[in-house]
């Protein structure tokens, strides 16, 4: 149903091209899914510069880089602020500002600036009932062909898990890499969801085998894949 927000907030979805967009960064120009194909890449947004939560997450996010970097992902911040803000911001940061034992923190990823919003807009970053004027707090999984693998949207309020956003990243490439899914709270080591069998003959003959698997039943079978193994197919070396 049509509304006077419908156009703001328009959401992309999962398993669609990312919206392509140019725009000014805390780093340079960047073209946007396009500079990022071959790697996966976060895009996020937050509600303003020079405020706490939103300072609390750069600080926190920032000092994961390169964790994130050894599994291929890059981070690409947004706000609706302007360049010389998230300047000024991001030095505050680092010169200033020691949270939960982080400091001299260096934002080395892009922050884009896009006072106009057409960004934000693009990616359901607006949503009006939250704020007319700010974004959400959102985080996109963007894989290396530029498709939205996962996003998960926060409220101006509640400040990010990024050991959550890590394994959201590690599970998609394990999903990838392995042809499995990945149970709750799954984390590397513990067992993956096996493929459901096509046919009831398949199902029978998991349910009997001896092969390296559990079925709960015949709809829902585990197998282990061990923590190196996961991350050593992932992880750069
Ligand atoms: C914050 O980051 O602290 C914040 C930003 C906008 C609204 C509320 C909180």
């Amino acid at each position: 149903m049509e509304n006077e927000h419908t156009q703001i907030t328009s959401l992309p979805r999962i398993g669609e091209k990312a919206p392509e967009f140019k725009a000014v960064t805390t780093q340079g120009d960047i073209n946007f899914p396009a500079d990022y194909i071959g790697q996966w890449v976060i895009l996020f947004s937050h509600p303003a510069d020079f405020t706490p939560v939103c300072t609390s997450e750069f600080i926190t996010f920032a000092s994961q880089e390169d964790k994130f970097a050894k599994a291929n992902c890059k981070l690409v911040g947004l706000s609706v602020d302007g360049l010389y803000s998230h300047i000024a911001w991001l030095r505050t940061i680092k010169e200033k500002i020691e949270y939960k034992g982080m400091k001299d923190v260096e934002v080395k990823f892009p922050l884009i600036e896009d006072i106009t919003m057409e960004v934000a807009k693009k990616y359901g970053m607006i949503q009006p009932g939250e704020s007319n004027t700010k974004a959400v707090r959102a985080v996109f999984f963007i894989d290396p062909k530029g498709i939205i693998r996962a996003m998960i949207y926060y409220p101006l309020s509640l400040g990010r898990n990024f050991d959550e956003i890590y394994r959201v990243i590690i599970a998609l490439q394990t999903a990838d890499a392995f042809s499995v899914a990945t149970p709750a709270d799954w984390q590397p080591g513990d067992e993956v969801i096996v493929p459901t069998a096509g046919s009831c003959g398949v199902a029978k003959e998991r349910m009997e085998s001896k092969a390296d698997m559990h079925c709960y039943d015949w709809f829902f079978c585990t197998k282990k894949i061990d923590k190196e193994k996961v991350l050593g197919t992932i992880l750069k070396k």
